[in-house]
């Protein structure tokens, strides 16, 4: 399996279920002294709840096996925002000082860091931040419900253009300022910030994008809403070039003997299941049955882990 494992899908569908169990399962296959960091850039975090035991904001173990670390970290993204806002506070007014400079409405979106879904935006800084020493074997991300992460994903390409204008801009600054040299400091510092902005985005747009090392697994149920929704999302991912490898397929109800009620049920999602099988025929299909019980829990967790990657999925490769 690839370095970075994203789930995402609508929500309430199984993301942080299937990122968690996803995560037990590598743990099984890696050498002792390894780890593997589950990671959530959903503000409303779960994992805790997924795993019954107390995370928040900090590198937790919640699980080892073999000498082998599972590490988790729900990341507080406004704090890191305030933090950021405060650490570049001075620059970002440098820059707005030249707004003589300025027509465009993104340049003054990123000055007044206002722009929908930046904590989100804060959390992949971080995860690349924690990254920079390479050290974990797997990175598992649980992102926040489909419309929240969508509008994330097209942010790195924002703050792209963004810190190109910035950049143009600073070279006319440069230019100006050369002539008065008193305030060279400055324009150090404005540069500094420029250049350390766009390499912490270069490294987060290489995270979501990079086949050679990235896989983004769509979660779904077999229902009209959620198969709906995972259609057009996976259309936006892919516009994108999310790399989209895999669809899990959650609570699949199952027939029981004497049971009218799951027969009913089983009924009502098998045209989704067909649909499913057209529409997402170039992803790898794994199906996970509804159990019986909430899955909360390394033991659960587990059992879901070898359901979705110990079967062969449902259709091609
Ligand atoms: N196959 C399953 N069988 C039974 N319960 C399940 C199954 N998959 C998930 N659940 C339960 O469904 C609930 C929602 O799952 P989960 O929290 O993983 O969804 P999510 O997509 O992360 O939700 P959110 O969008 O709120 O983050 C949880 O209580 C989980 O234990
Ligand atoms: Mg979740």
């Amino acid at each position: 399996m690839k370095r970075y494992l994203f789930f995402g899908g609508k929500g309430g569908v199984g993301k942080t279920t299937a990122a968690s169990a996803t995560a037990l399962f590598l743990l099984k296959k890696l050498k002792p002294d390894n780890s593997i960091l589950l990671f959530s850039t959903d503000p409303a975090h779960s994992l805790a709840d997924s795993f019954a035991v107390k995370i928040g904001n900090r590198l937790v173990q919640v699980a080892e096996r073999k000498g082998a670390k599972l590490i988790a970290y729900e990341m507080d993204a406004a704090l890191a925002l305030e933090r950021f806002r405060a650490a570049h506070g001075k620059v970002l007014a440098e820059i707005a000082e030249r707004g003589t400079l300025l027509d465009d409405d993104d340049i003054n979106e990123l000055l007044n860091l206002s722009l929908p879904g930046l904590d989100e935006v804060m959390s992949l800084f971080e995860l690349s931040e924690l990254d920079r020493d390479g050290k974990y074997a797997h990175i598992v991300v649980d992102t926040a419900p489909s419309g929240h992460t969508s509008r994330l994903l097209r942010l790195p390409e924002v703050f792209a253009r963004m810190v190109g204008a910035l950049d143009r801009m600073g070279e006319k600054h440069r230019y100006m300022v050369a002539h008065f040299a008193r305030r060279k400091a400055v324009v150090d510092e404005v540069d500094l910030f420029l250049r350390d902005l766009t390499a912490r985005i270069e490294s987060v747009r290489h995270l979501l994008y990079d086949p050679e090392q990235t896989s983004f697994t769509l979660v779904t149920i077999p229902e009209a809403m959620s198969v709906r929704e995972t259609q057009r999302y996976l259309e936006l991912l892919r516009e994108q070039q999310v790399p989209v490898t895999d669809l899990i397929v959650n609570r699949v109800e199952q027939e029981h003997a004497g049971c009218v009620y799951c027969a009913a049920r089983v009924a009502t999602q098998r045209p989704w299941l067909k649909e499913i099988e057209k529409s997402f025929g170039d992803l790898k299909i794994h199906h996970v049955p509804l159990l019986s019980q909430e899955v909360r829990g390394v033991t659960p967790l587990n059992r879901i882990g070898t359901l979705l990657w110990k079967q062969k999925p449902s259709n091609r490769s």
